[in-house]
């Protein structure tokens, strides 16, 4: 077995994991929208990136992907900030069954503001698909597929990063606090 990167502290899903849970979303999906003509899917970047490409392959069912990239002004290990809008979808959505999807909720800011942004645009329906949701008291997030939920930790893999590292790595781990906690930059493990 190979040896996990040192800056990370244990694996908390594993890739065979994920893969069997993102079949099973992408087939509730299907079914929930085998009556539909098309889905307009909305991938949020960068984080989401993997999920959807994997998610998607899985549908049986018509869809167009197109993304959005937001980013939030402030944003700390607690605290999200302002979510704004850095890349904007390429056609309107008007009338159309939009799913948003999204690899992690964690205060729940970005995808709040996501759902009553796309929501003004009046779509003929609007659902989110979240990979990974810490569970806050305070979160009041419409999710409608969700993958799994996690301890309240700095996750890493499968599109999420730190510091735009260790997003390639094919499972979802926890990184050290050390790693986070210093000034210097980590070094970015690759796929390894
Ligand atoms: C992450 C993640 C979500 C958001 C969730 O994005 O992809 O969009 O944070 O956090 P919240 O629920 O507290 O709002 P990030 O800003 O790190 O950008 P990235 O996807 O480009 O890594």
């Amino acid at each position: 077995m190979k040896e996990l990167h040192p800056d990370l502290k244990r694996i908390i899903i594993s890739s065979e994991s994920i893969q069997t849970r993102v079949s099973e979303i992408a087939n509730n999906i299907s079914k929930d929208y085998a009556d539909k003509k098309n889905i307009y899917i909305i991938g949020i970047l960068k984080g989401a990136f993997i999920f959807l490409a994997d998610l998607t392959r899985e549908l049986s069912v018509p869809h167009v992907v197109d993304f959005m990239a937001v980013s939030s002004y402030g944003k700390t290990a607690t605290s999200s900030g302002a979510v704004r809008i850095m890349m904007d979808l390429r056609e309107p959505i008007e009338g159309k069954h939009v799913l948003i999807v999204e690899d992690i909720v964690d205060t729940g800011h970005t995808l709040n503001y996501l759902h009553r942004t796309l929501k003004g645009r009046k779509p003929a329906s609007l659902q989110t698909c979240v990979l990974l949701q810490k569970k806050r008291e305070s979160q009041k997030v419409p999710i409608h597929y969700l993958g799994f939920d996690i301890p309240d930790v700095w996750v890493v893999g499968y599109g999420l990063d730190y510091a735009d590292g260790y997003r390639t790595l094919p499972f979802i781990a926890e990184l050290k606090p050390k790693i986070y906690k210093r000034t210097t930059e980590s070094t970015d493990p690759g796929n390894k």
